[in-house]
């Protein structure tokens, strides 16, 4: 694996561990990589009102959008499932298509192994901002 997916990977998992999920005790990480190399960590972030939970790969998406990015080409996301790879939900996965369908999606296990896939695989035939005319 190239250094940068490394990194990609070693801040997912530093990520998992700042989740707040006191009610669901299921932590999520995820880290995104902008264009320009910088990376953006998220973790899910719960509510005592369930339906607010935010999820990490948004809470990543969210932040760094505050911080100025806006083309992304990858993101690595885990949680603590140790015996198989477990992607984003369906909701995550909309929210990255609004940023471009040419993510690579690295879904990463507690030990460090990954699955390389992509967003397009993960939500075929998608509804995207160029149906409505965006790009
Ligand atoms: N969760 C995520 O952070 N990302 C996902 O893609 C799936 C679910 C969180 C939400 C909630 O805090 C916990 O995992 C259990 O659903």
């Amino acid at each position: 694996m190239t250094d940068q997916v490394q990194e990609l990977v070693a801040e997912c998992l530093r990520a998992r561990d700042m989740a707040y999920c006191p009610y669901s005790r299921f932590p999520v990480g995820a880290a995104v990589l902008s264009a320009d190399g910088a990376i953006i960590t998220g973790c899910n972030v719960e509510n005592a009102s369930y339906g607010l939970t935010v999820c990490a790969e948004r809470t990543a998406i969210q932040r760094a959008v505050a911080e100025g990015h806006r083309h992304f080409t990858a993101i690595a996301v885990t949680c603590d499932i140790k015996d198989r790879f477990v992607g984003p939900c369906g909701a995550c996965r909309q929210v990255l298509m609004e940023f471009g369908s040419d993510w690579i999606v690295y879904l990463t296990k507690p030990d460090g192994s990954y699955k390389e896939t992509s967003l397009s695989q993960l939500l075929p035939l998608a509804f995207s901002p160029s149906h409505l005319g965006k790009n």
